[in-house]
C-alpha cells in the first residue's frame, strides 16, 4: 500500500516537473495531425504553439450553444477555445489544469481569441476536480487521463461533476501490448502519455465500474515513434531508446489514439 502511494506520488511529481519545464508545446507539426485549417484559423498562434494533445475531442462532442463544458488538462487552451466557439456566450467553458502556468496561457489565448467572457481556467487536479456535483454538461479531454496515477479516481470525478444525461468525449492513448520495463519506468515516457496508457480492455472496465453507459472506444489511430518525436516531452534519448527496445514492427504503432465517448445515465 505504502509502495503504491509512493509510486503514485513519484508519477505525479514526474508529470508536474515535465510539463513545468517544457519551453513550448508541439506547435504546428502536432496540430496538423488533428485539426483542419479552418479550425486552426480560429486559434491565436500561442494556442497552436502550446498544443500537446493527441486528437480533436471537440470535433466529436456535438457541442450545442448554451452547454457547460469542462476541458480536463486544458494546457494552452486549444480545445477550450474551440469548445467556446461552439457553445457561444450563452454557454460556459472551464479549462482545468494542474499547472498555474498552463492556466495563465489558456487565459491569454482565450482573451486573444475573444472567448474569455465565457471561458475560464482553473488550477486543479483531475483526481479532485474543483467543481460541484452535476454541474457540467460535457467533459472533454485530450491526451490527459493517461497521465493520472489514479485513473479510476479521475473517471469517478468526471462522472461526479457531470449532470445526469451528461456525456464525455475524450481522446487519449491506449496501449494493448506490454511495453518494455525500461519504457514503463521512464518519467519522460509517463509525461509523454505512453507509459501510463491503459489497454482498451482495462479502460472499458474502469468506465463500466464508474457506471458510465453507452461506452464507445472508437476511431483507433496508430501513434508511431515518429509521432512521439513531435512532442517536446520525449527527448531524442528516449526516442532512440524506444527505437532500440521495441521490435521494428511496433515503431509505427507504439500506442493507439482512441476516442472515448460515454454517458452518465439520465435519472
Ligand atoms: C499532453 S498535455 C495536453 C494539453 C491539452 N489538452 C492539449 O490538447 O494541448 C497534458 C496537460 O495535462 C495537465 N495535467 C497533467 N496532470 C494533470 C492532473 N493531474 N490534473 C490536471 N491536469 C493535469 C498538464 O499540465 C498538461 O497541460
Amino acid at each position: 500500500m505504502t509502495e503504491d502511494l509512493m509510486y503514485q506520488n513519484e508519477i505525479r511529481q514526474a508529470v508536474r516537473l515535465a510539463y513545468a519545464e517544457i519551453p513550448t508545446g508541439g506547435g504546428e507539426p502536432v496540430t496538423r495531425r488533428s485539426y483542419t485549417d479552418e479550425e486552426l484559423g480560429l486559434l491565436p498562434p500561442g494556442a497552436v504553439n502550446w498544443a500537446l494533445g493527441v486528437g480533436n475531442p471537440v470535433r466529436h462532442a456535438a457541442l450545442q450553444p448554451g452547454e457547460t463544458v469542462l476541458d480536463v488538462g486544458s494546457g494552452g487552451g486549444i480545445d477550450s477555445i474551440l469548445a467556446a466557439r461552439r457553445v457561444g456566450p450563452s454557454g460556459r467553458v472551464i479549462g482545468l489544469d494542474l499547472l498555474e502556468e498552463m492556466c495563465t496561457r489558456g487565459r491569454t489565448h482565450a482573451q486573444q481569441a475573444g472567448v474569455d467572457g465565457w471561458t475560464e481556467f482553473r488550477r486543479g487536479e483531475m483526481e479532485a476536480i474543483p467543481l460541484p456535483d452535476t454541474s457540467v454538461d460535457v467533459v472533454i479531454s485530450n491526451g490527459v487521463i493517461n497521465l493520472s496515477a489514479r485513473k479510476s479516481r479521475t473517471l469517478a470525478e468526471v462522472f461526479r461533476v457531470l449532470r445526469p444525461g451528461g456525456r464525455i468525449c475524450i481522446v487519449d492513448l491506449t496501449v494493448d501490448e506490454d511495453l518494455p520495463p525500461a519504457v514503463l519506468g521512464s518519467a519522460a515516457a509517463w509525461a509523454g502519455c505512453i507509459s501510463g496508457a491503459l489497454s482498451r480492455r482495462v479502460l472499458l472496465r474502469k468506465l463500466e465500474n464508474v457506471t458510465f453507459t453507452d461506452i464507445r472506444i472508437d476511431n483507433p489511430v496508430p501513434f508511431s515513434l515518429a509521432d512521439a518525436a513531435l512532442y517536446p516531452l520525449f527527448g531524442s534519448q528516449l526516442i532512440d531508446q524506444m527505437r532500440q527496445l521495441l521490435p521494428p514492427e511496433r515503431h509505427d504503432s507504439v500506442a493507439t489514439t482512441v476516442l472515448i465517448t460515454a454517458l452518465r445515465p439520465p435519472l
